[in-house]
């Protein structure tokens, strides 16, 4: 088991799902953890499951905003203190078929997913090349990121521009060797507590997962524990899919050719 004593995690989208699972993995590794969410009583729930809130800390945000995500990095290091790794996790993700979506569906989606991921980044990588002892940035991406489905234009555009970003903010962090890198989940079984997908949806997406099941918070909070270790040491710039496999390919097609 990888061990994170006295080092400090900061996630945001933290209070649910994927990011509270991330926050718990790192905690039960030892790491005094930051959680950051726009709603205060799952951020409430959640710290009550971290041990009763020892070595945790909570903060309303908003990750859309500047000053929100600013004042939520230096409560937590106040409170903890310095960032050694940031999670930049909270996103959404709505439906809407190009042709009828209003402009303020398009914005809240990309401000929420990929301004929300800039502001996170700037802001813990700001610190961390102050304090100059490197660092470790991670950014939730999606499958959606390279696979688009109908009714998701703003959500997998969102999630491509998540990837980029993470390249070029590798590269211009790698001097001050703060590695940057991006998890693509595909599909994670998570309470439908603010992003909510249909049952028809999943039961047809899981005959695309080779390992025959859905992902968990934990299968990803394990990705996130390694890229934030030393054994990532030399691993920057890259995109790790966790996914059962579903980016392989079709895996619901049948042999194309009888044998023989
Ligand atoms: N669940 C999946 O199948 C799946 C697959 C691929 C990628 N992802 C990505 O994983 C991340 C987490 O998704 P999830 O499934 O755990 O969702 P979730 O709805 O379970 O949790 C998201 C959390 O983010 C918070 N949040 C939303 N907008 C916010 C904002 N503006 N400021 C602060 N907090 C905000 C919500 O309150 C919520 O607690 C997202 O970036 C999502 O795109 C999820």
């Amino acid at each position: 088991m990888l061990d994170f004593t006295d080092r400090v995690v900061l996630v945001t989208g933290a209070g649910a799902g994927i990011g509270f699972g991330i926050a718990r993995a790192f905690h039960a590794a030892g790491a005094r953890v930051a959680l950051g969410d726009f709603r205060a009583p799952a951020l409430a729930r959640a710290l009550a499951e971290l041990a009763g809130g020892a070595r945790a800390f909570t903060h309303v945000m908003d990750v859309r905003d500047e000053k929100s995500v600013g004042d939520f990095v230096a409560a937590a290091e106040q409170e903890l203190g310095p960032v050694d790794v940031a999670v930049a996790n909270a996103g959404i993700y709505p439906n809407a078929a190009v042709l009828d979506m209003t402009v303020e569906e398009w914005d809240r989606v990309m401000e929420t997913n990929l301004r929300g991921v800039f502001l996170t980044c700037q802001a813990a990588a700001r610190r961390m090349v102050a304090r100059g002892a490197g660092g470790k940035i991670i950014t939730i991406a999606s499958g959606a990121y390279q696979s688009g489905r109908r009714g998701a234009s703003h959500y997998c555009a969102s999630k491509a521009g998540v990837v980029m970003f993470t390249k070029v903010l590798a590269m211009e962090l790698a001097d001050r060797h703060i590695n940057v890198n991006a998890i693509a989940p595909g599909l994670v079984t998570v309470d439908p507590e603010v992003n909510a997908v249909s049952g028809e949806y999943v039961q047809t997406l899981v005959k695309n997962i080779p390992w025959g099941r859905p992902g968990t918070p934990d299968d990803i909070a394990r990705a996130a524990l390694y890229l934030a270790s030393p054994l990532a040491e030399y691993v920057t710039g890259t995109v790790l899919q966790v996914d059962g496999g579903s980016s392989t390919g079709r895996t619901y097609l049948p042999f194309s050719t009888p044998r023989g």
